[in-house]
């Protein structure tokens, strides 16, 4: 039996074991909607990793071979900003076995892959997601091939090859770099480890939800602040709170901000002309590489969640993401320029409109992984 891929825009579904990347619709694939069954008191609290929600994630019930995967990713802690901003506080996902919050997302997709029989897997990346597929993929004995854009943080590239996998540079625009990856993925018998059109990806992530209602001892911030490229922490977040609020764990969903890099605002774009679905833009050369998504594959489904929890798009303006970067270190904080630029929309938008109550960011990327 096993879980099924559904099709976002016509309901279809799929078996994940032929390897279909999308909807013969044109649609993206989602899990399929299903009714959970998880109690508070089966979350896992001797596991210290995000599997210690497993209950929640679409695996056999006799799976145990995450086990061999898992390096304890997840369980990030959640701190204040400083001492005198109580109420705007952070989650530290750049403490993970690959320093990004990547690692929740892939953790889990490779998990499933093992369990999928998978014995290759093809990735692209701006580079976080590549380093966090290659580890795992490793790790769970998977041959791994990673393509990224040529300019990509020659440390990222570095961490990718010494995992062991292939890296492929490719020239030209991240898109480039996605298109080359998907020819192969046509061409080959590879499994598509992509953190966009796979959507065990997502079921990774969206433990960070879990995590903040658990550590915040159900006392959740009003508003959640979410940088935005291809919206994978932003839709798994979603599909977290969404679930507890279906589960009756939670009465109401926190409000998302959305933060994209000013010269690269797909979403933001259609967020204001009240669009419900994404055009691609021209991109700019920005700081902020890790959200440089020109065409969102999954536009649609991030417009509708962030206007489901009543949240906004805002940018991060370019010349104010060097500052944040700074700003953060001085805190203690050494981040990479992605995370940074979520802080730079975030202070630039609290000058003219102050909000109340609690308030998380995430602490999403290294500083050291980063050259710029
Ligand atoms: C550090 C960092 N923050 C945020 C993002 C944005 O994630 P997404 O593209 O899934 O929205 C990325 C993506 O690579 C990243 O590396
Ligand atoms: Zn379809």
């Amino acid at each position: 039996m096993g879980i099924k891929y559904q099709c976002n825009d016509c309901g279809k579904k799929y078996d994940p074991k032929k390897r279909v990347l999308r909807c013969t619709c044109g649609g993206m694939l989602n899990i399929e909607d299903r009714t959970l069954s998880f109690l508070k008191e089966e979350i896992n609290k001797n596991e210290w990793s995000l599997f210690r929600y497993i209950k929640s994630m679409p695996f056999d019930s006799n799976f145990s071979l995450w086990k061999d995967i898992t390096m304890g990713e997840g369980m990030t802690g959640i701190v204040p900003y400083d001492n005198n901003n109580p109420n705007l506080l952070v989650k530290m996902d750049y403490m993970m076995p690959t320093l990004s919050f990547k690692d929740r997302g892939a953790a889990v997709l490779i998990a499933k892959a093992k369990e999928l029989g998978v014995k290759k897997v093809i990735q692209d990346s701006s580079g976080n997601a590549g380093n966090a597929i290659a580890a795992y993929a490793k790790r769970a004995g998977i041959e791994c091939e990673i393509y990224v854009p040529e300019g990509t943080s020659a440390k990222k590239i570095k961490m990718i090859s010494s995992h062991g996998a292939k890296v492929n540079l490719v020239p030209g625009t991240r898109e480039d770099t996605a298109r080359a990856a998907l020819d192969a993925v046509l061409k080959g018998k590879a499994f598509y480890a992509s953190h966009v059109y796979n959507p065990f990806f997502y079921e990774g992530t969206k433990t960070y939800a879990y995590e903040v209602l658990e550590q915040l001892n159900g006392d959740l911030p009003e508003t959640i602040v979410v940088p935005v490229g291809n919206g994978t922490l932003l839709l798994g977040a979603y599909y977290g709170f969404r679930e507890m609020l279906d589960l009756g764990w939670i009465d109401k969903l926190p409000r998302f901000i959305a933060v994209q890099a000013e010269g690269c605002a797909p979403i933001y774009e259609a967020f204001i002309k009240e669009e419900t679905d994404t055009k691609a833009v021209v991109s700019i050369e920005t700081k902020a590489e890790g959200i440089a998504i020109a065409n969102p594959l999954r536009g649609k489904q991030i417009l509708s969640a962030i206007r489901e929890t009543g949240g906004i798009v805002i940018t991060a303006p370019e010349k104010e993401i060097s500052n944040a970067r700074q700003r953060l270190a001085e805190k203690g904080f050494y981040v990479e320029a992605t995370t940074a630029a979520t802080f730079a929309g975030y202070f630039d938008y609290i000058k003219d409109n102050p909000i109340k109550g609690k308030v998380l960011i995430p602490l999403c990327g290294a500083g050291l992984k980063s050259d710029k």
